[in-house]
C-alpha cells in the first residue's frame, strides 16, 4: 500500500542505553522526511518519556545538519518502560494510555523508535495497540534479535580493542596478566570481537560456560612457556560471585590460584561514548533513510534490519522478548581455537 507523504507527521525518538551513530540515525531519518518526502519530523525528547510527558519539538533541516559524527544522542535519553507495571506506587499512571492520547494529539502519522531489545518490546506493545511504529536496532551489546548487525557495535568494537592494544605494553614491561572486562549485557558479542582483534589470549563470554582451573592452567602455561604477560577478555555477563565485578572476581581468583601478579581494567562508558566509526555512520544512516522508505510504503509494526547485505523489515512481534546470543559454534570461535585462545571450557 502506498500513502501520500508529503504533511506526513513523524516522531522520533531514542531509548535505552546511550551508543555512537544515534545521531547518524536521526540525521538519517529527518533528512529523508523533510527532503525527499516533505514530511514533518518531531524529535520526542528523553525515549518513551517524552511521549508520556507530551516533550517533543519540530526538527528542521539545519538542525539535523553537522550531527553525523557526533556521540550521544541530541534527543536524550532514558530507560523508561511504560508497559512495566510499577507494583509498589499507588496511583498508577497509565503510561501506554497517556502515549496513545500524546500521539493521537500530536497528530503523528508514524513512530520511530531507535534502541535496543528493550526498545523493540516496548515499540511491539504499542504496534499492538494500534500505533503505527518502526523500530530501529541501536546497540553496542549487538544482541538485538532479527538483525546480522545493531548500529553502535562497531565503535564499541574499536574502543575496546584500541583499549586491550594499549594493555599489551603495559602488560610486557611488568610481565604481568591484564584482565578488562568489556560491556555487552548477558551477550558476549563485544568480548568476542575485541578480544580477537585486540590478540587475547582468554576470552571470557557468558555463552560458553568456563572452569577457572582451565583458565588457569592455561595462563600458567603461557608463563612457563616464557610467554612474558597474557591477556584476559572477559565480559561483563559472565558467571561470576555476585558483589565483585566480572573483571576483579577473575582477577582474584588468578592470583589466589597462580600467584601471578595480575591487574584488572573495567572499560565502562568510554565504549558508548565519542564520534561513530565510518561502518556505524553508514549503517545508521541506511537504517533511517530505509525507515522513511518503508513509512512511505506504509509499511508499519516492523523493526528495520540487515539480513546479509539486504534491508528487510521484521515484524516487531517476532522480535519481542528475543535476545541475539554467540552460538558456541559461532566461526570466530572455531577460528580462535586454532590459534590457542581460550575460552575456559577446553584444556
Ligand atoms: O545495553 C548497553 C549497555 O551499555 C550494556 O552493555 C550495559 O550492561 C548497560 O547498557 C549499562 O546500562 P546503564 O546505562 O543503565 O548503566
Amino acid at each position: 500500500m502506498k500513502v501520500k507523504t508529503r504533511g506526513m507527521k513523524i516522531g522520533i525518538l531514542t531509548a535505552g542505553g546511550d551508543c555512537p551513530g544515534l545521531n547518524a540515525a536521526i540525521r538519517g531519518v529527518g533528512k529523508t522526511a523533510i527532503v525527499e518526502y516533505g514530511m514533518k519530523v518531531y524529535g520526542i525528547s528523553s525515549g518513551f518519556l517524552g511521549l508520556i510527558d507530551r516533550e517533543y519539538r519540530e526538527l528542521n533541516e539545519s538542525e539535523l545538519s553537522g550531527i553525523l559524527t557526533l556521540g550521544g544522542t541530541i534527543l536524550g535519553t532514558s530507560r523508561e518502560k511504560p508497559f512495566k507495571e510499577d507494583k509498589k506506587k499507588l496511583d498508577r499512571i497509565d503510561k501506554p494510555g497517556l502515549i496513545r492520547k500524546h500521539y493521537e494529539e500530536m497528530g503523528l502519522d508514524a513512530l520511530v523508535c531507535i534502541g535496543g531489545n528493550g526498545t523493540q518490546r516496548t515499540a511491539s506493545r504499542l504496534a499492538k495497540e494500534g500505533l503505527n511504529v518502526i523500530g530501529l536496532p541501536k546497540t553496542i551489546d549487538n544482541d538485538v534479535w532479527g538483525t546480522d548487525v545493531s548500529f553502535g557495535f562497531d565503535s564499541a568494537v574499536f574502543i575496546a580493542t584500541d583499549a586491550i592494544d594499549r594493555l599489551h605494553s603495559t602488560a610486557n614491561s611488568h610481565k604481568r596478566i591484564m584482565v578488562i572486562e568489556v560491556m555487552g549485557h548477558n551477550a558476549g558479542w563485544l568480548a568476542l570481537y575485541s578480544g580477537i582483534a585486540g590478540g587475547g589470549d582468554v576470552i571470557l563470554i557468558p555463552e560458553i560456560p568456563y572452569e577457572e582451573q582451565i583458565v588457569t592452567d592455561y595462563l600458567v602455561r603461557r608463563a612457563s612457556n616464557e610467554k612474558p604477560y597474557s591477556i584476559v577478555v572477559v565480559a561483563e555477563g559472565i558467571r561470576h560471585k555476585k558483589g565483585k565485578p566480572a573483571a576483579q572476581y577473575i582477577g582474584d581468583m588468578i592470583t589466589t590460584e597462580t600467584g601471578l601478579e595480575t591487574r584488572e581494567t573495567i572499560l565502562g562508558y568510554i565504549q558508548r561514548g565519542g564520534s561513530p566509526t565510518p561502518a556505524d555512520r553508514l549503517l545508521a544512516t541506511r537504517y533511517g533513510t530505509s525507515a522513511v522508505e518503508m513509512i512511505s510504503r506504509g509499511e508499519f509494526g516492523v523493526m528495520v534490519a540487515l539480513h546479509g547485505n539486504k534491508i528487510v523489515g521484521v515484524p516487531l512481534s517476532e522480535v519481542e522478548g528475543k535476545q541475539r546470543t554467540v552460538e558456541p559454534d559461532h566461526p570466530f570461535i572455531h577460528n580462535s581455537r586454532k590459534i590457542d585462545i581460550c575460552f575456559g571450557d577446553r584444556k
